[in-house]
């Protein structure tokens, strides 16, 4: 008995944010911010837009092309940092407005790894339980707590949701191994320091802008660098193939820069790679299954496809699935 993903869906703002327009709004350039990020454009949600109001329409497209009802649903993960508000959990939300009343719903914060560890717990969640079917969602509006007046951030991220529905099913295909992390050491290196229980919301935490990413860049970087082959060695040799095995690797598109260094490590190619940040910046916990959702509408993943997905965020947080399309 494997679980399988049964269906990916994903939903994008329509408001574009470009390189163009922060060199209007920061001390920035097109120039830098490509060379330096791999990034072009992302997208920014319009003011009356949530993160649940995303998570709703990628679980739709989800569902739809996994042909599975949300009355069917035993549980709903959302993986996010930017919930709705700090409670009700988003993924209660998303219950509602789907009308999943069989599921249990629960978020998840692991940063930007969100997804890959939501895909974890749920697999072991319906192994587990009699329950059939799972929506996992990675959904971020990082575009919410951005600082737009500090350029080594601002530059980076978008917003974005992506779902898969994940269902159990005999026979070979489906995830084969999880690998997760964490290094709690690391969790001055990305935060967003008030509007928790340590510094609530006051006149002087807004006043100082601590309702926003504060990030240590180059830190963050070459802590990214190492770990994606660190999580990828792990899986290999957990499933016991070799790197020429795997099919198509997804990587969190944090910097391109990130990215080609783990191609490099693995010697997997462009071809095999699936890249969105040129267009969507990082979108945090959305982007390894809006990357998965687009790639599989392209129509590019097979049955019996060896997939490699790899994800790194606050925490500081790490993990990867293999998973047999
Ligand atoms: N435009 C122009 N210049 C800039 C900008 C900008 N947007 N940002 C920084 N600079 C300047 C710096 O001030 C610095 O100038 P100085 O030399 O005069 O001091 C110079 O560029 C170099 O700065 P670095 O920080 O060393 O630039 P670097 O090449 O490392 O790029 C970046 C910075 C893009 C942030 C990179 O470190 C990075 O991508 N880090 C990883 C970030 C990441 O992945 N975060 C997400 C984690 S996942 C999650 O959970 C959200």
């Amino acid at each position: 008995m494997k679980v399988k993903i049964l269906g990916l869906g994903h939903a994008l703002p329509d408001k574009i944010l470009s390189n163009k327009d922060l060199e209007m709004m920061v001390d920035t350039s097109d120039e830098w911010i490509k060379e330096r990020t791999g990034i072009s454009e992302r997208r920014i949600g319009e003011k009356d837009i949530t993160t649940s109001d995303l998570c709703e329409k990628a679980a739709h497209h989800a569902l739809l092309k996994a042909g599975v009802k949300p009355e069917e649903l035993g549980l709903i993960v959302v993986a996010t940092v930017t919930p709705d508000m700090l409670f009700p959990s988003t993924s209660c939300i998303v219950q509602d407005k789907l009308g999943a009343y069989n599921a249990a719903a629960f978020d998840l914060g692991a940063g930007c790894t969100g997804f890959v560890y939501a895909l974890s717990m749920a697999e072991k969640f319906l192994l587990a339980s009699t329950h059939k079917y799972a929506l996992v969602i990675g959904a971020d509006m990082l575009s919410r707590i951005t600082d737009y007046t500090d350029r080594s951030t601002c530059i980076l991220f978008g917003d974005g949701a992506g779902a898969a529905v994940l269902g159990k099913e005999e026979g070979e295909c489906g995830i084969i191994a999880t690998y997760l992390g964490a290094d709690g050491g690391g969790a001055g290196l990305l935060y967003m320091p008030a509007g928790g229980a340590k510094l609530p919301p006051s006149e002087e935490t807004v006043k100082n802008r601590l309702h926003y990413i504060k990030m240590n860049g180059n830190e963050v970087f070459r802590f990214a660098t190492r770990i994606m082959g660190t999580v990828s060695d792990k899986l290999i040799k957990m499933a016991g193939i070799t790197y020429e095995e795997i099919d198509y690797f997804v990587p969190h598109q944090a910097n391109i820069r990130i990215i080609q260094t783990a191609m490099k490590k693995m010697d997997i190619g462009e071809e095999k790679t699936i890249i969105n940040l040129e267009r969507l910046g990082n979108m945090s916990a959305a982007s390894v299954p809006v990357a998965m959702s687009e790639a599989d509408e392209a129509g590019k993943f097979k049955e019996g496809d060896l997939i490699l997905t790899v994800a790194f965020g606050a925490g500081l947080t790490f993990g990867g699935a293999l998973i047999k399309w």
